[in-house]
């Protein structure tokens, strides 16, 4: 393993769950954490995560959004200051469902992602393109184009996580093939190790479907760094499969 990427397998529990169900999770994961290489975060909704830090361990800690304000008069915002406080090490932004339900376009997402920074979290910068886009031979663009709108301009290779998401992938068990996510995950480090410092620590996610099934090949791929998991990181037994295959 490089030392200097070491593979994150991030759980992104979207809207799911009670705070009992989080907890009996996260419990079932931390016990199992220390017999696997990869590290593991998991990212429940704000208000679950008072109760999964109180039983976490060996597991990274993560929220799914974050205000691009600073703490004051923003009623419904959580400031990063406040996901720090709280122990999370990791944030989502740029998530597609974000972009798509609630308008969040690339310059709040590099705002979100330097409030993150500042705090001292890691910020999960989500890209990807939409079928529609695909089909239309479009992604490398608007990759381009994400990268160089929702990547602040001071990230480094250490401060940020890239995730890449094809909208089409998501939720919809049509995971992108190995080509596709090699070609895509190759552009995306071309682009960044000439923009940031610290480029040999940069971390590229693959999210969109990654089950235990699929899991394998996925992380073997040379660019591909760990994956972001949503339906399957709502069960510990599927979760734990796709990060055993991280190596
Ligand atoms: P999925 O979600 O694994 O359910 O496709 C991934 C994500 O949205 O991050």
């Amino acid at each position: 393993m490089d030392l200097k990427r070491r593979p994150l397998i991030a759980g992104n529990w979207k809207m799911n769950g009670t705070s009992g169900g989080a907890t009996v999770l996260v419990a079932g994961l931390s016990a199992a954490a220390p017999d696997i290489s990869a590290e593991l975060a998991v990212c429940p909704p704000f208000v679950h995560i008072e109760s999964v830090r109180k039983a976490i361990s060996v597991i990274s800690l993560g929220a799914q959004d974050v205000s691009f304000h600073d703490d004051g008069a923003f009623t419904g915002e959580i400031s990063a200051s406040m996901l720090a406080d709280m122990g999370c090490r990791y944030v989502i932004v740029g998530h597609s469902e974000r972009r798509q339900h609630h308008a969040e376009q690339d310059q709040i997402i590099a705002a979100k992602a330097s409030k993150a920074m500042q705090a001292g979290l890691i910020p999960i910068i989500c890209v990807g393109e939409t079928l529609a886009q695909r089909q239309t031979g479009q992604t490398e663009m608007i990759i381009e184009l994400q990268l160089s709108g929702a990547v602040p301009r001071d990230a480094t290779g250490k401060s940020i996580v890239i995730a890449y998401e094809p909208v089409w992938a998501i939720g919809t068990g049509q995971v992108a093939t190995t080509a596709q996510i090699a070609e895509v995950h190759a552009q995306i480090r071309e682009n960044l190790q000439k923009r940031l410092a610290e480029p040999d620590y940069l971390r590229i996610i693959y999210g969109g479907s990654v089950k235990p099934e699929n899991a394998s090949e996925i992380l073997s791929l040379a660019d591909v760094d760990g994956a972001l998991v949503g339906g399957a990181s709502l069960k510990a037994e599927s979760f734990l499969a796709i990060a055993k295959a991280a190596v």
